[in-house]
């Protein structure tokens, strides 16, 4: 791997594990609940977490460019919750942009099995073609738009090795039961996604714990942080079990302290 790229991934992931802090979600849905101002969500969140998630609209208009995080730019997009169908979607950032904004990595979707299966993979393949050059890494994210209950490992295996092939260097893709085998078939990091947020901070600790001890390298999880009335404490939880080895009940204690 080349220097450029081996750096870029290197800053993402130092020690080889990632907390990615996911604000994105805008770009489909709007002002999302705990994200109507994310300069404002993300401030007393940016310490625990090892690089930001966001469209270039957000981090012009929100993000300190002196923050000195690294910034995973969300490249696709195009449709919206009230619209046809989520699957439908374009690259909207050109390399140009990409580089201008200093981007560490760049993140796009892929909804493998929906109607948009080839339009979404040669999203992949281009934007895996233009990167590549600059040495910036391609992140793919497993996307199951509304059809949450996609999210089994037969499936999000399936999702993950055809992004590994097409050339992502990482991809991001939902935790569910049995993930060791997800991790297995697939030949470049996996980072666990957050979903809706769940009911107990155990719940969340627990899933993050079982993804990581299966092979996980880490989590970009947002609403499940950002929508707690005590995000910093579950983010210092999060980043012990990511960074430390923390276990659930560790995690648990951190999260008490803390809140
Ligand atoms: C939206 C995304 C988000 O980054 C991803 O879903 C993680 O956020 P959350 O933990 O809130 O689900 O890719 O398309």
């Amino acid at each position: 791997m080349d220097w450029g790229m081996k750096n870029r991934l290197d800053r993402l992931m130092p020690g080889g594990k990632c907390f990615f802090m996911p604000i994105d979600h805008g770009y489909f849905q709007g002002p999302t609940s705990g994200l109507e101002k994310p300069g404002k969500t993300i401030k007393s969140l940016l310490p625990y977490v090892d690089a930001l998630f966001c469209t270039r609209g957000v981090l012009r208009e929100a993000i300190d460019p002196t923050i000195n995080k690294p910034i995973v730019l969300r490249v696709s997009g195009g449709t919206s919750m009230v619209g046809k169908d989520l699957a439908n979607e374009i690259i909207t950032t050109s390399i140009d942009e990409i580089i201008r904004l200093n981007a560490s990595a760049v993140g796009l979707s892929v909804f493998i099995g929906s109607e948009y299966e080839k339009q979404t993979l040669q999203n992949l393949s281009k934007l895996v073609n233009a990167c590549e050059g600059y040495g910036i890494p391609v992140m793919a994210v497993t996307a199951v738009g509304k059809e949450m209950e996609k999210r089994e490992a037969r499936y999000l295996a399936l999702c993950c090795r055809i992004a590994a092939e097409l050339g992502a260097k990482v991809v991001k893709t939902y935790w569910c039961e049995d993930f060791e085998k997800v991790v297995e078939g697939c030949p470049v990091p996996v980072i666990m996604a957050g979903g809706p947020k769940c009911k107990t901070e155990k719940e969340v600790f627990s899933f993050v714990h079982d993804g990581m001890q299966k092979g996980a390298v880490g989590i970009n999880l947002g609403r499940n942080v950002w929508q707690n009335p005590n995000a910093v404490a579950v983010a210092k939880a999060l980043r012990a079990i990511i960074h430390e080895k923390a276990s659930v009940k560790r995690a648990l204690e951190i999260f008490k302290k803390c809140a």
